[in-house]
């Protein structure tokens, strides 16, 4: 089973619509999961119309089953939510996480044992003890940045807070892939910074500018079930390609 997570401390540069439609994409061949672990609970928002039982904060306090807690949002693809209004997973983070070192890991393993192939987490805009127990537990982490003067910035914070976690842990997590999100190639400053990125050594995709996005979330509906055809779509398939192989 493989566990990815889509985070940067930066906010607002499209860690949700990312992660979500990568999963929508995978689950055509993995059975995949997203965890909502952002108290925002934007991703449960967007995907879920009505309110679930239960939410991630539950597994983690012991009031839920993995299996309980687990919601079919489309055939193959699954939530294990977080909601907004409760606070629940805030009030995790800041009280029992601390000694809680492997509560992520013990999800995860559940999971595979439920047969999951792919897990995808949707972090929050922050690097705190929630976002690092989080990235410790899986294999891979994806940043997705803007073609934006502060990127250059972020990134080198994700790297060297990484660096830490890995060292802390002794572990090590794939950090190869970056995307670059929101890029109107007709505006010269979006070719430069594009072009920037691409020269560092990593594997680069860029997901264009695309109402569609923001128009799915308002209905609640994923990105290729609101458009097929919308602009962003061929790039999103790609960079599930590049992730998930095949
Ligand atoms: N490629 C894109 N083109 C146009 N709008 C986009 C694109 N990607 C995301 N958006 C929009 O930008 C806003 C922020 O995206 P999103 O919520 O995915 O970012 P985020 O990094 O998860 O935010 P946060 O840090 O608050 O969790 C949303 O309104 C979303 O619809
Ligand atoms: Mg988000």
């Amino acid at each position: 089973m493989n566990s990815i997570c889509f985070g940067i401390q930066k906010g607002g540069v499209g860690k949700t619509s990312v992660s979500c439609t990568v999963a929508y994409f995978a689950s055509k061949k993995l059975k995949t999961c997203i965890i909502d672990a952002d108290p925002q609970g934007n991703a449960s928002a967007w995907h879920l119309t009505k309110e679930p039982e239960f939410e991630l904060a539950n597994i983690l306090n012991k009031k839920a089953t993995v299996e309980e807690a687990l919601i079919e949002i489309r055939d193959n693809l699954y939530m294990i939510p977080t909601f907004g209004f409760t606070g629940a997973l805030s009030l995790f983070a800041e009280t029992v996480l601390v000694n809680k070192i492997y509560c992520f890991s013990d999800i995860l393993k559940e999971l595979e044992s439920l047969n999951f192939d792919l897990v995808i987490f949707d972090l929050r805009p922050s690097m705190a003890l929630l976002e690092k127990r989080i990235i410790s537990s899986c294999q891979e982490i994806i940043s997705p940045l803007t073609p934006a003067y502060f990127s250059a910035d972020g990134l080198e914070i994700i790297e060297n807070e990484l660096q830490k976690i890995m060292t802390d842990y002794r572990i090590n997590i794939r950090h190869r892939k970056l995307v670059l999100n929101m890029v109107n190639l007709s505006f010269k400053s979006h070719q430069i910074y594009l072009k920037t990125f691409e020269k560092i050594d990593r594997d680069v995709f860029h997901i264009p500018q695309d109402i569609c996005i923001s128009k799915s979330q308002d209905l609640h509906l994923p990105l290729y079930e609101y458009d097929p055809r919308a602009r962003s779509v061929p790039k999103f398939q790609e960079l599930t390609k590049a992730i998930i192989g095949g």
